[in-house]
């Protein structure tokens, strides 16, 4: 089960960005900013290179550069872009290498992997509208959305997962809605004219598919999976992971409050309170799979990634949308748990005794470790961490993981840092790292997270390209290929923009 860590979309990154700004700076001007280099520098030198090559290559981002970088990323997603409308629309997605659409697996029902997500619902197609809009394509913007309003059906015969169709269908329909809508147009003039809500419509009406996934739940926390025509499939198993059900809260919010319709928010608030209550008395920590009938954990693993990663980032996220204060605490408190049970390491990112920082797997109930291995979802902390405005972590957890990226020129799905090898090596084009490098670029405005991204950029050109799109890179067979156009808001690399 692949559970990606949210996609915001660019509401979430606008709204995002003016709560940095109150959240994050006043923090910010205390840390040391550009402390960046010398905690990379320090704690994980020795996959960097010489020192005064290090110094010289961070410290400034020349601007021709920069639009170099800006003018690559534009080419590579409009060759995923452009192929997937050549050869896979209306299809789900691309198939790099073969240049063929596909959609569901209807052969074997079981493929989870590509049934969960792939819903015969043009998925690329919606996914890409905002990249569109950060690209400033208006033309293509305002086409791609036309196509979507004539050809876009959820009437089909598709069981999805509730959580993937909600960050990427819901989220993206729901994006495009208020880009379309915005009174500002700060991408250029995005409106369209006879524009009619169509899409907050579509919007709705593929939420009230996935309301029955709420439905003959004694917890409240909604079933994994629903057919978008039956409802929940019968004997529908009664698991679902933390991350599934409790993070669902911003796009049900956001509709909610579009809608003037309250039933969205409070079914997706429920679930949250519902997994609040079930967290360890004596450690605060959550497990990773849990039964929605009986509310006991199934997995106990504790961690921040698969399984509970945008629960956390949900929690922060919604507040910062909302402005509810219920979330703020629950995510406060979550942290603090975290800091007590899951971070090993010194105390200070940068100085004093022991290894440097890191969250590892531990046992909800005593805090004790489960195993050695981290995983690539786990990247998108440090980018929470930016704003919740605990800057030096941040900085410090995402050193790290570009240290890994600079070795192996991309993120091993897992890494056993006891061993300082990967664990499972496939790279299915994850935006974690891209997004923390992003948030910490944006709070610190320190050229080295330039370089990161650029870093990141060239490793994909160099190893993800395929014929027509970008694909997985595996270390391991891995089961498909996922494009890059999959999580294009993901992998924008807006610093650059
Ligand atoms: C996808 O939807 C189209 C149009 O509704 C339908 O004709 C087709 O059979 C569906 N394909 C799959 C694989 O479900
Ligand atoms: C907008 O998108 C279309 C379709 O991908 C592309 O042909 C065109 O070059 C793009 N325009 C700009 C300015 O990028
Ligand atoms: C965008 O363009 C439309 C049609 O050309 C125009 O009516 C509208 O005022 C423009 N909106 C903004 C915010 O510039
Ligand atoms: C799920 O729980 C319900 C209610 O407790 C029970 O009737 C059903 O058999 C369970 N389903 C499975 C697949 O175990
Ligand atoms: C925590 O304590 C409460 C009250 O004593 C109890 O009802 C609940 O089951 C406990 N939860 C866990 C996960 O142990």
């Amino acid at each position: 089960m692949r559970w990606c860590s949210v996609l915001l979309g660019l509401l979430l990154l606008r709204l995002g960005l003016l709560a940095l700004r109150g959240l994050v700076l006043p923090g910010a001007a205390r840390v040391v900013v550009p402390g960046a280099n010398a905690v990379c520098r320090a704690s994980y030198g020795r996959f960097l290179g010489p020192r005064d090559e290090y110094g010289r290559r961070y410290s400034t981002f020349p601007d021709g550069l920069r639009s170099e970088m800006r003018e690559m990323a534009r080419a590579m997603f409009l060759f995923g872009y452009d192929n997937y409308m050549k050869f896979a629309f209306p299809e789900d997605e691309l198939n790099p290498i073969l240049c063929r659409g596909r959609g569901p697996d209807t052969e074997n029902p079981s493929n989870l992997n590509i049934n969960d997500v792939l819903g015969n619902y043009s998925l690329t197609l919606i996914d890409a509208l905002d990249t569109l809009a950060v690209m400033g394509n208006a033309t293509e913007f305002q086409r791609a959305v036309r196509l979507v309003i004539d050809t876009v059906s959820f009437d089909k015969d598709s069981t999805v997962q509730v959580f993937e169709a909600t960050i990427r269908i819901l989220g993206s329909l729901l994006s495009a809605h208020i880009i379309l809508t915005d009174t500002k147009q700060p991408f250029g003039n995005m409106t369209l004219s006879g524009y009619d809500n169509e899409l907050l419509h579509m919007a709705h009406d593929l939420a009230v598919r996935l309301l029955p996934a709420f439905e003959n739940t004694k917890t409240g926390m909604p079933y994994p999976r629903v057919n978008l025509k039956k409802g929940v499939p019968p004997d529908s198993r009664n698991e679902t992971c933390t991350a599934g059900a409790g993070s669902l809260l911003v796009e049900f919010g956001i509709l909610s409050r579009l809608l003037g319709d309250s039933t969205f928010e409070w079914v997706a608030r429920r679930a949250v309170r519902a997994l609040w209550s079930l967290r360890s008395n004596d450690t605060g920590l959550f497990g990773n799979v849990v039964n929605i009938q009986t509310g006991q954990w199934v997995g106990k693993q504790s961690g921040l990634g698969a399984g509970l990663d945008s629960f956390f980032e949900y929690l922060l996220k919604s507040y910062i949308l909302f402005g509810e204060e219920e979330d703020l605490e629950m995510f406060n408190e979550a942290y603090k748990s975290i800091q007590n049970h899951l971070r090993r390491g010194r105390e200070a990112c940068n100085e004093g005794e022991g290894d440097p920082p890191l969250y590892v797997n531990v046992n909800m109930l005593n805090g004790q470790i489960m195993n050695t291995w981290i995983d690539s979802l786990q990247a998108f902390f440090p980018g929470l961490q930016v704003l919740k405005g605990d800057i030096e972590d941040a900085i410090c957890l995402h050193a790290f993981y570009y240290a890994i990226w600079k070795r192996y020129e991309a993120l091993p799905e897992r890494y056993n840092w006891q061993l300082q090898a990967p664990d499972v090596s496939f790279y299915p084009l994850r935006p974690e790292l891209v997004e923390s490098t992003y948030l910490l670029y944006q709070a610190t405005k320190n050229p080295f997270y330039l370089h990161v991204g650029m870093d990141i950029l060239l490793s994909l050109e160099k190893h993800a390209k395929a014929n027509s799109g970008f694909c997985s890179e595996s270390g391991v067979a891995m089961p498909r290929y996922t494009t890059l156009l999959r999580n294009p808001k993901k992998i924008g690399w807006k610093a650059f923009f």
